[in-house]
């Protein structure tokens, strides 16, 4: 039985020529960059080209970049480093009821602290609606945290009104762009965003790579104590291999973003078609108008996700219900919950996400094999 693999928003494989720049760097190539020799000084230039490349293709400077252990690190360090470091300014913070946990568990975690959180509720499009951050900011608001599109749904939130209104009150805004890499051009320069969250192994590079944009300005209170590392923000030797990965990543990921966009969205297409034409009942979760192309999460009522997902799990599919952090878990996810507020559409909710190496062939196969185990389920 061929696999395949539709859970591309949860990891992607490691595109061959990523592997291919990583390689020297695990082998010959191995000196700490911290090293004053030969080996640290080959080591340190191939980081700091690699932090030249990354600022480059986001439209930043390349100081701006701290290299991170990828998404959830980047995500902490944006939040617990701006309240820590500006907690006598004030201790109020806003983000959304949808954040990945890496936002939501960090934000509980400065609740503990003596914070005070707000998590705005979204519209059943899954989105954040601008007017609800500006009636929670107040005097004390330090700090607000919007994710750039959802990594359940792929609903692509308004950060731009969101951040203008946020900025205009000179206060901080964070986004966490991890799912919106690769997918949506990024030019951080001219975004109204004082902190972004990246992560490698969204986009066919390596896991444990990443990295935080810092809008220089910004204080960050650091997360990690050792060396002098990534300018004092985050001390630990680096990632070497995972750096260079990363860079080369991106470079493919900036490649011809509208032809997979489009590739991406005929898939998803094509998927739904099928589903209908066997009569499968569904909804959408979100509104494909306003989502990332290569995302799709449907309920199925009366099903459950975790049966779903087992049954196209022996038939060799890869999907997913919710983020795969809470996939072992047996929660119904928190995103469709914020969106309707209904269990069993939450509780029977998959997610599709298609990536490198997906064919039209295999969506359909996903699709057919989707259609028939439903039946079965229901029957
Ligand atoms: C939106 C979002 N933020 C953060 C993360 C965490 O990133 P990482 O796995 O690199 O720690 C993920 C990963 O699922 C994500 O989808």
């Amino acid at each position: 039985m061929r696999r395949i693999y539709v859970d591309h928003a949860a990891t992607t494989p490691v595109h061959p020529r990523v592997i291919e720049a990583m390689l020297p760097y695990m082998d010959k190539q191995f000196g700490n960059p911290s090293s004053i020799h030969v080996f640290g000084r080959e080591t340190k230039a191939a980081v700091e080209e690699a932090r030249r490349t990354i600022a480059r293709l986001l439209g930043a400077e390349a100081k701006q970049i701290t290299f991170t252990s990828g998404g959830t690190e980047a995500d902490n360090m944006a939040i617990l480093g701006v309240a820590f470091a500006a907690r006598e300014k004030g201790k109020h913070v806003i983000t959304s009821q949808i954040e990945h946990h890496a936002v939501l568990h960090a934000c509980q975690y400065l609740e503990s602290q003596g914070f005070a959180v707000t998590y705005l509720p979204v519209d059943e499009n899954g989105r954040v609606r601008p007017d609800d951050v500006r009636e929670a900011l107040r005097e004390d608001t330090i700090l607000v945290s919007v994710m750039y599109a959802n990594n359940e749904t792929g609903a692509v939130q308004p950060v731009e009104e969101i951040g203008a209104l946020v900025r205009e009150k000179g206060i901080l805004f964070h986004t966490d762009a991890v799912q919106a890499l690769g997918m949506l051009s990024f030019d951080v320069s001219t975004l109204p965003v004082d902190l972004v969250s990246f992560s490698g192994h969204k986009i066919n590079g390596p896991k444990g790579s990443g990295c935080l944009y810092v809008r220089e300005t910004v204080k960050l209170h650091p997360l990690l104590y050792g060396g002098a590392q990534e300018r004092n923000r985050r001390a630990g030797t680096e990632n070497v291999p995972g750096i260079i990965g990363f860079a080369e990543a991106l470079k493919l990921a900036q490649q011809d973003i509208e032809a997979k966009r489009e590739k991406y969205a005929g898939l998803r297409q094509c998927f739904l078609d099928i589903l209908r034409a066997e009569q499968v009942v569904f909804q959408i979760n979100g509104d494909l108008d306003h989502c990332l192309p290569h995302i799709v999460n449907l309920s199925f009522a009366g099903v459950k996700a975790d049966a779903l997902l087992m049954n196209l799990d022996l038939e060799g599919i890869a999907a997913s219900s919710g983020s795969a952090c809470t996939a072992g878990s047996l929660q119904p996810s928190h995103v469709i919950l914020a969106m309707y507020g209904d269990e069993e559409r939450a509780g029977s909710a998959i997610r599709f996400s298609f990536g490198l190496g997906n064919t039209l062939e295999q969506i359909e196969e996903v699709a057919y094999k989707t259609a028939r185990i439903i039946k079965r389920l229901h029957a």
